[in-house]
């Protein structure tokens, strides 16, 4: 490391900001070591401080393979939503769709479609990835996000989950992911101030059947049947308190091969599910 970065991640570090962070700012805003790229780092550090997550402050952000533009208009990408990816590849592969056609709902940065249809390119199936968000600023990161990289197969709807999907898709859909709102407004008034900062519609859902924060994923989940094919899957990240209320779901709508799998800390959070 040269000096002048050693020397930025003391000044850093005696503001208060912790070491790794002030990484992440440092190889961000210290291109050069001139006074505008100093004023840059005060700036950022400044902001860091007052509680704005780092994500917002650099505007991008790393998911799997991807680097991507991320604002206050959508939620900052998490890594359990990462190993939801990974869940939603295996679905695929034991479903065999050449050319998939997935709904990726609630797509905020686009991170779980723009993923997807990435990492599929990649092994030469070419999937057709329709991405959904009712917040039309969410939208705009997400597409901004795909034209950044020449994700083309990738399309986008405004729409309230299924409401504005184009009937002609009905029972022919391979793949719907999900990582919707499923945090009580009560949890989030106790959570990181961070979070202060991301979008609400993006975090809080209401109750639903005596369940916290369920009213979206069972909307979603009661929804999958008349868009999935016979074998199509669903998968949807959901919090830890909801397992039990999410399989239940899953199966009393019909599905099969219910599973809810842990994530890196141990906890159920990506439920999914077979259409017979
Ligand atoms: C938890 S964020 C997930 C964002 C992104 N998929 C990710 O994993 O980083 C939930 C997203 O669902 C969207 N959303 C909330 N209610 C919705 C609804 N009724 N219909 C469609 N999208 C909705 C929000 O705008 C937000 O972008």
């Amino acid at each position: 490391m040269t000096d002048v970065r050693a020397e930025a991640l003391e000044r850093l570090a005696a503001l208060g900001v912790s070491r790794h962070e002030a990484r992440w700012l440092v190889e961000e805003f210290l291109v050069g070591s001139d006074l505008d790229a100093w004023s840059a780092l005060e700036v950022a550090a400044t902001r860091r401080l007052s509680g704005e997550p780092l994500q917002y402050i650099m505007g991008h952000w790393p998911f799997r393979t991807l680097d991507l533009d991320v604002d206050s208009r959508v939620l900052i990408p998490r890594p359990e939503t990462e190993e939801l990816v990974d869940i939603a590849l295996a679905q695929l592969a034991h479903g065999d769709a050449r050319n998939p056609l997935i709904l990726d709902l609630g797509c905020g940065s686009g991170a779980i479609g723009l993923s997807l249809a990435r990492e599929l390119g990649e092994r030469g199936i070419a999937a057709r990835v329709i991405a959904v968000d009712e917040s039309i600023e969410a939208l705009d990161v997400a597409r901004r996000n795909a034209r950044r990289h020449g994700l083309s197969t990738v399309s986008f709807l405004h729409s309230s989950w299924y409401d504005d999907v184009d009937i002609s898709l009905e029972g022919r859909v391979d793949l719907i992911v999900s990582n919707p709102p499923y945090v009580s407004s009560e949890d989030l008034a106790g959570a990181q101030p961070e979070l202060a900062h991301e979008p609400l519609g993006a975090l809080v859902a209401p109750p639903r059947d005596g369940v916290e924060a369920f009213d979206d994923l069972a909307s979603i989940i009661d929804g999958a049947p008349r868009w999935l094919r016979s074998g199509g899957s669903l998968v949807l990240e959901h919090g830890a308190r909801q397992s039990s209320d999410v399989t239940r779901r899953l199966f009393d709508v019909g599905f099969v091969e219910v599973k809810d799998d842990v994530d890196l800390g141990g906890l159920p959070r990506v439920a999914h599910g077979r259409w017979p």
